[in-house]
């Protein structure tokens, strides 16, 4: 059912620094931040030749980011994104095999539909799905 790696999202305790870090000492093609009320995070797109890695930083109160860094300072990777064709049947099949999934799709910082998945029930990793 999933198809490919469409990101890696890596909570950052420094936005700036770490979008200097991925575009001077790594070397990668860095996007500019952009705001996404609607998920409490300000997020920065890295373009590698494979995948993408998503930078995020807490916007506004009750950020889920927030409390993400709040238990790691340093940051840390926050979730993967796996594609999927039809974000509606995931989710149904999901459910089926007892995954609890975080609520209904909403629209993701790339526009297209996506939905969460438990980590408890993923070995400790929270899953985003997104519909291409
Ligand atoms: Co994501």
């Amino acid at each position: 059912m999933i198809g490919r790696l469409n990101h890696v999202a890596i909570a950052v305790p420094d936005l700036e620094a770490a979008s200097a870090q991925y575009r001077n000492a790594l070397g990668a093609n860095v996007g500019a931040p952009q705001d996404e009320p609607d998920h409490g995070v300000t997020v920065v797109f890295i373009e590698l030749p494979n995948t993408k890695i998503e930078l995020l930083y807490p916007l506004g109160e009750g950020s889920p980011i927030q409390g993400f860094l709040d238990k790691n300072p340093a940051g840390g990777i926050h979730h993967v994104c796996y594609e999927v064709d039809d974000i509606n049947a995931a989710s149904e099949k999901l459910v089926a095999e007892g995954a609890r999934v975080l609520g209904a799709p909403k629209i993701g910082a790339h526009g297209k539909p996506v939905i969460f998945l438990h980590p408890k029930d993923f070995n400790g990793c929270l899953i985003e799905l997104e519909q291409v």
